[in-house]
């Protein structure tokens, strides 16, 4: 089939590569020249598994092109996924500017029956609204579907997601949009992958739900972790007790400094915003929202707790990105903390395996990147883990602690808990994590 995407970003690029590896054709327009420039070179501007050699290999077999401007070029498409941003405005809605620009280029270039389609995080009723911007510049009648198809990568797996998706949730109220949808899906459908058509409004909402369901979730365990904390109870050993129960499930149960990423905050507030204007409170979601504020300041008080005060302080943070795998900045707690930490008077010393770059760019020389883990912790006064990345979970702690400033105890403050409290204290570090309120020695028959 001849496909385009519209917007060459994290979820256009990833989009349009995977489909090329159907075998489709498709061209990714992106209104940005250099980035443009750099895709055609097979060069990605951000980092995401198994992407570069999709690309390479779309580009080789001339599967994948990459344009500046929406233009005759994606008239012979069949399909065109609008793939464009959907930031947060200052009221939390979601900024459409984007998708109903797109849309109204995309108009006068239809010249057969197309269906178009919405990859964008959109509001309920988008998708009515992107077929009217459609008909409203459309040099002459050409029938044409508009259909929402939320995406459910997780960045930093979208290439598997993608190909392995646990469903495909396609909405629209026309036969033939979904015939059309069937040849362009056709490899997930032969390999059984759960399909839920429905109609476009419900699919915008499927994704809202489930993103702020899963965020919920993280919430949820913050809060128990902190209740943990006061009990004297360890959270770990709770969340697994909890999700074993196959209704529940273990996924999303690790308590940590809050979520982050383009993705659950920036929809959380959204799905705030389009109940309201429902009339309708989504009162858990605002919850949700609420609770993840606070265990960032949560954390910051932890440190300050930790370290008897901030001001003048050195702290050593590791991690910046808002998960592993990904330099992505965007929404981590690990910005917010460092910005507060600063605030407070105190030196950062950061190192992160990828974003330090992006760290460079939103930091200056507020901070001090550092090429590697010991050199951040070298005269620390407290060592704070902000990001689970699994290099961290290699640390030499003994050489660690030497390099360290504090003497003979020093802090470390493990907000993705991604050492037992045991271990760290066994080289004589002071432990606190995140929900660890249980401060006894494992013993026989007794969780860790
Ligand atoms: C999320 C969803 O998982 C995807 O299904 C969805 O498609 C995507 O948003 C999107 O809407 O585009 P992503 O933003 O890549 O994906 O990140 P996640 O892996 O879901 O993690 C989000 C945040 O939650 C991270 O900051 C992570 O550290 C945090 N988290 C996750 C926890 O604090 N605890 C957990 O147990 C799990």
């Amino acid at each position: 089939m001849k496909i385009a995407v519209i917007g060459c970003g994290y979820v256009g690029l990833v989009t349009a590569a995977c489909l090329a590896g159907f075998g489709h054709t498709v061209t990714g327009v992106e209104k940005d020249p250099a980035k443009v420039n750099a895709l055609k070179e097979g060069s990605i501007p951000f980092y995401e598994e198994d992407l570069a050699p999709l690309v390479a290999g779309g580009l080789r077999k001339r599967k994948l092109l990459f344009l500046e401007k929406i233009d005759e070029s994606i008239a012979g498409a069949e399909v065109i996924f609008i793939a464009v941003g959907t930031p947060s405005l200052r009221n939390g809605a979601a900024d459409l500017q984007q998708v109903f620009k797109a849309a109204g280029e995309i108009a006068p270039y239809l010249k057969k029956y197309t269906v178009i389609v919405n990859k964008s995080t959109v509001p309920v009723g988008t998708a009515k609204r992107v077929w009217e911007a459609i008909k409203e510049n459309l040099t002459r009648e050409i029938p044409y579907d508009v259909v929402s198809n939320p995406e459910f990568l997780r960045e930093g797996k979208a290439v598997n997601d993608f190909f392995q998706p646990d469903r495909v949730v396609v909405g629209t109220g026309s036969t033939r949009a979904q015939q059309v949808m069937k040849k362009v899906y056709a490899r997930l459908i032969a390999d059984g992958t759960p399909f839920i058509w429905t109609t476009p409004e419900a699919a915008e909402l499927i994704k809202y739900a489930a993103n702020a369901f899963l965020a919920t979730k993280i919430s949820f365990i913050n809060e128990i972790a902190n209740l943990c904390e006061a009990a004297s109870v360890d959270i770990d050993t709770v969340a697994r007790g909890m999700g074993l129960d196959k209704r529940i499930g273990g996924e999303f149960l690790r308590a940590g400094p809050g979520y982050g990423g383009s993705c659950f905050p920036k929809d959380t507030r959204a799905l705030v915003h389009i109940a309201r204007s429902y009339g309708q409170r989504v009162l858990i979601v605002e919850t949700a929202v609420k609770i993840n504020e606070q265990q960032k300041g949560r954390m910051v008080k932890k440190i300050r707790g930790a370290t008897g005060g901030l001001k003048g302080k050195t702290i050593a943070l590791l991690g910046m990105a808002f998960k592993p795998g990904v330099d992505d900045l965007r929404e981590s707690p690990a910005v917010a903390i460092a910005e507060r930490l600063l605030a407070a008077g105190a030196r950062l010393q950061v190192h992160d395996p990828m974003a330090l770059g992006r760290v460079k760019e939103v930091f200056g020389a507020r901070i001090n990147c550092c090429q590697d883990p010991y050199a951040a912790v070298t005269r620390a006064d407290a060592l704070v883990i902000a990001t689970d990345w699994p290099e961290y979970r290699k640390l030499d702690l003994a050489r660690v602690k030497k390099l360290m400033n504090t003497g003979d105890t020093p802090v470390l403050l493990d907000l993705r808990n991604i050492f037992t409290p045991q271990e760290v204290r066994g080289y004589g570090f002071r432990y606190q994590g995140v929900g660890r309120g249980w401060k006894g020695e494992p013993e026989n028959g007794l969780e860790k």
